[in-house]
């Protein structure tokens, strides 16, 4: 099959088509053709040697897919051959073919084209683990999203607000700060001119919000403290500003404040599923009626992944960068 191989780390160019041996499934596995690949943010970090496969995955970038099963194997499980599904992968989505665990797949969603649901399996799974279980954002409560028009950013504002939460979102630049709003999100925040603490407070009459899902760390952990309300939760997923904080550990002990995190790709295929699980009977019924609508920023051929790789870096999108396979 052809596939995108890191030829070594680097930049884009070291993303370059190959001819690689068509997956063979291990028990538990389907085996799908792919229509459609997503990019993340990882896959960067993967080509430039700062995010290690975990043992036992594929070395090919791409943590997501859509396309059709056409073997594997399927017992016990409610897929055929010929369904069109979309998964959770921990490697090897940028390929015309890719094996998943059935655990982590789940049908396209009624109504949506391959490449939409192609753009959901990486930034759903890790929102829905990430705000709604880890951070237990819980009914009646705020949210506030870092990196509103992130791919996980839409995510997390288009999920949290068809689920009913007030949501503030902040971005780089005005137009971002709008699509925040479009969104969604009750408030965008452009982090360039306003402060979100202070911001999200005044909004809260002075409580602060309930949980925050934050990509950056480094110094806006401290702010983000400042930012919660008692009891509240800070759930990091990404170090964009850094590893290292400083923070007042006295607010965390007087207001009971909870800081934590998460990595995905390296969980167990069962914890996975776990969340495969929630996402269809919370979040799928809320895509096939149209209440969520998938935001796709550019798509282009597997032979440019490169050129998307670029794109992604130059950091001017606003939800998902796909690539489709011929
Ligand atoms: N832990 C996990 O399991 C997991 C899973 C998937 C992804 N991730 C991480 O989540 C992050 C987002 O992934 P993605 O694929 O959605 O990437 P992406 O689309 O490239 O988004 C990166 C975002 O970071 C925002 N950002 C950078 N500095 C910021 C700051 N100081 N304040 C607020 N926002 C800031 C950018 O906002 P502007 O463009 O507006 O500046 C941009 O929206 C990545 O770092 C990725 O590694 C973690």
């Amino acid at each position: 099959m052809k596939a995108i191989e890191i030829t070594q780390f680097g930049g884009p160019e070291v993303l370059q088509m190959c001819e690689r041996p068509t997956p063979e499934c291990k028990v538990g596995e389907m085996l799908i053709k792919v229509h459609a690949a997503g990019v993340n943010r990882p896959d960067v970090f993967q080509r430039q040697g700062n995010y290690p496969v975990p043992p036992g995955a594929s070395d090919l970038p791409g943590l997501e897919v859509a396309g059709e099963i056409v073997g594997g194997d399927l017992s016990g499980s409610d897929f055929k051959l010929g369904d069109q599904v979309c998964a959770l992968v921990q490697g090897g989505g940028y390929a015309e073919y890719c094996a998943a665990p059935l655990a982590q797949c789940l049908p396209v969603p009624k109504g949506l084209s391959m490449i939409e649901a192609a753009s959901l399996p990486e930034t759903y799974f890790t929102v829905w683990s990430n705000v709604f279980e880890r951070a237990r954002l819980a009914r009646g409560e705020t949210l506030l999203v870092q990196g509103g028009t992130s791919g996980i950013g839409v995510a997390a504002i288009q999920i949290a607000t068809a689920l009913g939460h007030r949501v503030f979102a902040t971005a780089g630049s005005e137009d971002k700060r709008v699509a925040c709003e479009t969104l969604g999100a009750e408030r965008g925040i452009n982090y360039r001119t306003e402060k979100f603490e202070e911001v999200v407070r005044h909004l809260t009459d002075g409580c602060g919000v309930d949980v925050i899902l934050d990509m950056v760390a480094g110094d806006y952990l401290s702010r983000e403290l400042s930012a919660l309300a008692d009891d509240g939760r800070v759930v990091v997923i990404a170090l964009l500003g850094g590893a290292k904080a400083q923070i007042d550990a006295g607010q965390v002990l007087r207001r009971r404040l909870t800081i934590t995190g998460s990595t995905l790709r390296p969980r167990p295929v069962a914890f996975k599923a776990a969340i495969a699980a929630s996402l269809r009977e919370r979040v799928w019924p809320l895509l096939e009626q149209r209440t969520i609508k998938p935001v796709i920023f550019k798509t282009l051929p597997l032979a440019q992944a490169a050129q998307a790789h670029t794109l992604m870096e130059q950091g001017s999108h606003i939800g998902k960068i796909m690539l489709t396979v011929a």
